[in-house]
């Protein structure tokens, strides 16, 4: 498949790292309002672009992915689809709720695939927790958990990241947006919301520093989250499901994998640990990039797939609906601190 990279920034330029190395994938273009940025991350033979409308003109363009600042991402998605062009939009799908109904609706019309850049879905102890939870190992699931945190301010490299205007909040609709989505993808979809969101240490702009949220399930099980700006140890994240037989952790950086449950109901604890040495080794001397390099390939792939016409069973891409609906999470957090009250969310479109 033939893909456009809009937004050469710093995960657009991993992006195409990831494309170049993918059999059966070609990046044939990238516009980027940078021209040099654009020229960097364009490959040999592919062209660049400093208007990405250029770039979508382009017939050889079969899909595109749209890694700009978030608050331009429903106007390039709608002129992508438009065009008749798949696209991969990175998260969060957009800084409004509305743009991002827009967004589904505009690609469902025009018959074409919209995903959201949840790349963590891809992580190897993300993986070992949603096969742990399928094979029935810990049982039925009970209730799910869920923390994300960077350390916010030093971890800012332009003063759109932590605008309000810009992502459409603060750490929720950063660093929170994945494991939102994660708890969906482990929990189901999600019926109500009740949260509180602070805006304590770093007054950025209205964001907040700080999310916390219960929600409840449509399946009436509880998942507890927490998105933070505040993490002074750095970068990292964990999803946790407990069942009634035992429990499943997905926790980075670093990358590990845990499970406790009984072999039989009442019966002996077994446990599974994964330390993943390759990959600690890999990021210790060539980074982070190279865990999120490989995340987007698989994710890559999973899209071609579905741009080829597999049913979204068949794939773990998160869809144009997931980015909806984690964004549709985070807002609800919002609406639930002002108003103290829990907020039941709309039925799926
Ligand atoms: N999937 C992930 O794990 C992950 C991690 C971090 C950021 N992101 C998301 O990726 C996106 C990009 O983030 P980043 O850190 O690369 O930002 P960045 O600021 O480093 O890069 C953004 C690039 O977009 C370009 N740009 C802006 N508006 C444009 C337009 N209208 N047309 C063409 N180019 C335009 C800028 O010149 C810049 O080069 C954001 O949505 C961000 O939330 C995803």
């Amino acid at each position: 498949m033939n893909f456009g990279l809009i937004g050469a920034g710093g995960i657009g330029r991993i992006r195409a790292q990831a494309l170049a190395q993918l059999p059966g994938c070609r990046l044939v273009a990238v516009a980027d309002a940078d021209p040099e940025r654009a020229r960097a991350a364009a490959p040999p033979g592919a062209t660049s672009f400093a208007r990405y409308q250029e770039l979508l003109e382009s017939c050889d363009v079969e899909a595109v992915v749209v890694s700009t600042p978030p608050a331009s991402h429903e106007e390039i998605t709608l002129a992508a689809v438009a065009a008749g062009k798949h696209v991969l939009c990175e998260k969060p799908l957009s800084n409004s709720l509305d743009a991002c109904r827009r967004m589904v609706e505009a690609a469902r019309r025009a018959n074409r695939v919209l995903t959201t850049g949840f790349n963590h879905r891809y992580f190897p102890a993300v993986k070992f927790l949603k096969q742990t939870l399928s094979s029935g190992r810990i049982g039925t699931l009970d209730h799910v958990r869920a923390f994300a945190g960077h350390t916010g301010l030093s971890e800012f490299q332009a003063p759109w990241m932590y605008s309000k205007n810009a992502i459409g909040g603060g750490a929720l609709m950063d660093v929170g947006i994945h494991i939102i989505d994660l708890v969906r993808y482990i929990l189901g979809d999600v019926r109500e919301v009740y949260g509180v969101a602070t805006t304590g240490v770093w007054n950025l702009d209205r964001s907040e520093d700080n999310g916390f949220a219960l929600l409840r399930g449509v399946s009436g099980r509880v998942a507890t989250l927490h998105a933070t700006w505040t993490e002074w140890k750095g970068y990292r994240f964990f999803v946790e499901a407990y069942g009634d037989r035992g429990m499943a952790r997905a926790y980075y950086a670093p990358m590990f994998a845990m499970a406790i449950y009984l072999d039989k109901p009442g019966g002996r604890r077994q446990r599974e640990f994964h330390f993943y040495p390759e990959i600690i080794l890999r990021e210790k001397f060539r980074g982070w990039q190279t865990t999120t390099t490989l995340a987007f390939q698989e994710e890559f792939q999973d899209f071609v797939k579905l741009a080829q016409g597999a049913g979204s069973g068949a794939v773990s891409l998160a869809d144009g609906f997931a980015g909806f609906r984690a964004v549709e999470i985070a807002n609800a957090v919002y609406e639930s601190t002002r108003t103290g009250l829990p907020v039941r969310l709309a039925d799926p479109f």
